[in-house]
């Protein structure tokens, strides 16, 4: 059985997993405020760490993911769900700290966002999948499989043409490097 851990669960864990939250009246197995101190599990202990719509809340998001790559194994998964910044649901609700992009992850990845290893974080990802959902009307035409098949076109899309053909939600999926 694959250890999953699922951070922010909410009360809908995922299934199989050891749920944790801050809010005690969720599914949540471990009580855990993740921006008051570190996760109470020891150094490569999962196979999978889930965090589906976590990010934007939590006070210091790198912090939050350097935690997530230290209690996963080497070779395991992370899976991040967050709205994509062009959604209004990311603004909606007062509770999100920030509106992030396809490539606000490339901090993490080998090599750096800047080509330096060490920008932000030593905590080094390798994205295995990245999956942008786009408002309905839009996927209907054809925009959503063009953002996510041709990377130019993703850019591009995001440069000029995303607060028009508006995002939703964007699902990542890691693959963590020790
Ligand atoms: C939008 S809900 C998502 C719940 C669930 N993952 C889902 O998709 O239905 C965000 C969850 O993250 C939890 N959360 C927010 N900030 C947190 C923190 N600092 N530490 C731990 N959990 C936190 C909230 O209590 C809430 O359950």
């Amino acid at each position: 059985m694959p250890r999953i851990l699922d951070v922010g669960c909410g009360p809908s864990k995922y299934p199989g997993a050891i749920g944790v939250d801050v809010n005690p009246n969720t599914a949540a197995d471990v009580l855990c405020d993740l921006d008051r101190g570190r996760l109470p599990f020891r150094d490569d202990s999962f196979d999978e760490v889930r965090a589906v719509h976590l990010i934007e809340h939590v006070e210091n998001a790198i912090a939050t993911i350097e935690e997530f790559h230290r209690v996963a194994r080497s070779g395991g998964t992370i899976f991040i769900v967050t709205p994509h910044y062009t959604d209004i649901a990311s603004y909606t609700d007062p509770t999100h700290r920030r509106h992030l992009s396809s490539e606000s992850f490339h901090y993490f990845y080998p090599g750096g966002k800047h080509g330096q290893e060490s920008w932000y974080t030593h905590a080094r990802l390798r994205e295995r999948r990245l999956d942008v959902k786009l408002l309905r009307v839009w996927r209907l035409l054809g925009f959503e499989l063009l953002v996510n098949h041709a990377r130019w076109f993703r850019r591009f899309w995001e440069q000029y043409l995303s607060f028009v053909i508006r995002g939703k939600v964007m699902e990542f999926t890691f693959e963590v490097m020790k």
